[in-house]
């Protein structure tokens, strides 16, 4: 890691610049479950900047979150449906993000609502499985998400065939998102920070794992088999796969997706990300749901899904709690961080997400030096 790579976590113009620079990347903002039904909306954000996804009929439509007339915030809350109407004055908007209605238009502004030309600023969508990824539109901008998700693809695809609704978890962190995000790619803190809800034995040995860089994303399997990387993912493909120990991927920048074993042979799925708010806030969200794989006793789900609701919840919410708490105080010593941090084999893949994060920030800024030009 560079020495300066604490910048944009104590620094507020950094930070600015930094999330300007992300803006253009594909960016995990929600599920297809949320928005099953016409007129669904969820809320999200793309580098601090909020949005919406809505369903129309058969397809999903995003927009920055803010009215054409006088940028009030279209969708307010996590979720909801109802017609595209701005709470302030009324303004109503069509799938394509068209202000096609507005109270006595032709009284105050001198327009018909098609004179006027207000349309919505539309983000770019596309799915993999249920995940919803977005992004804001820029010259040059066409990595498709496919290309960007690479060999993550085949398990976020499987790994997210959820049928019912999750559960939810949302908290604040005051906190910055990049140390959010280094506690999950982080193997060694387990035995000392979760000594009762993960168990001080919980200490995992470096070679009894696999970590895989694929892209600019990373994951971990907490097995050491030749070949459990390539398995897994033609097992996602074939549809044939069977979770048989913890799984996790992370997705450069802020989104994270693991397998936990709850019980003998019962898997969740958990979805986790950070969006960034302000340097040192972030908004954690998090969906858990019975990992969406066949395994032995599946018959036995049915009875036993409901008595495992409440504890995976509790036990989740435990655990994130943990991490959040280690990333606020790390928040609070940021300042005085003057060097780089020493990081050994169980934390290999921080470094791994670090340099991705400075890819990505190298081409938002060679992005912007171009828009200048023009
Ligand atoms: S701000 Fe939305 S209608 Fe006025
Ligand atoms: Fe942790």
């Amino acid at each position: 890691m560079e020495p300066d790579w604490i910048r944009s976590v104590v620094d507020a113009d950094a930070f600015e610049h930094e999330q300007r620079c992300l803006s253009h990347v594909w960016t995990f903002l929600g599920l297809t479950v949320d928005v099953a039904n016409d007129g669904d909306w969820l809320t999200a954000s793309i580098a601090t900047r909020s949005v919406f996804v809505q369903r129309f009929g058969g397809e999903l439509r995003g927009f920055e979150n803010l009215c054409a007339h006088r940028f009030y915030p279209l969708r307010n809350g996590a979720r909801g449906n109802g017609r595209l109407i701005c709470e302030f004055h009324h303004w109503q908007y069509d799938s394509e993000g068209r202000a096609v209605a507005i109270p006595h238009a032709r009284e105050l502004f001198d327009a018909v609502p098609a004179e006027l030309c207000a349309r919505l600023n539309r983000v770019e969508i596309a799915t993999c499985g249920t995940l919803i990824f977005g992004r804001f539109a820029a010259p040059g901008v066409d990595l498709s998400l496919e290309d960007f998700l690479g060999e993550g693809l085949p398990f976020l695809h499987a790994a997210s065939q959820i049928k019912a609704r999750p559960q939810y978890l949302n908290r604040t962190v005051a906190a910055n998102w990049r140390l959010c995000m280094h506690v999950t790619l982080d193997d060694y803190h387990v035995p000392a920070v979760h000594p009762t809800s993960m168990g001080r034995s919980a200490y995992v040995q470096r070679q009894n794992i696999t970590y895989k860089a694929f892209g600019l994303h990373s994951s971990l399997l907490s097995t050491a088999r030749t070949g459990a990387f390539e398995r897994l993912l033609e097992g996602c493909r074939k549809g044939t796969y069977r979770p048989t120990h913890y799984v996790i991927f992370q997705i450069t920048p802020n989104l994270t997706v693991l397998l936990i074993r709850v019980d003998f042979s019962f898997f969740y799925g958990v979805i986790v990300v950070y969006d960034a708010l302000r340097h040192d806030r972030t908004n954690q969200r998090a969906w858990l749901f019975p990992a969406p794989f066949v395994g032995p006793y599946q018959w036995l789900r049915k009875l036993t899904d409901p008595v495992r609701k409440p504890i995976v919840r509790r036990l989740a919410q435990r655990i994130l709690c943990e991490d959040n708490r280690v990333c606020e105080r790390l928040q609070e010593t940021a300042r005085q961080m003057r060097s780089a941090p020493r990081l050994g084999r169980l934390e290999e893949r921080i470094d791994w997400f670090e340099n991705s994060y400075r890819q990505l920030i190298a081409e938002g800024e060679a992005r912007m030096r171009s828009a200048e030009e023009r």
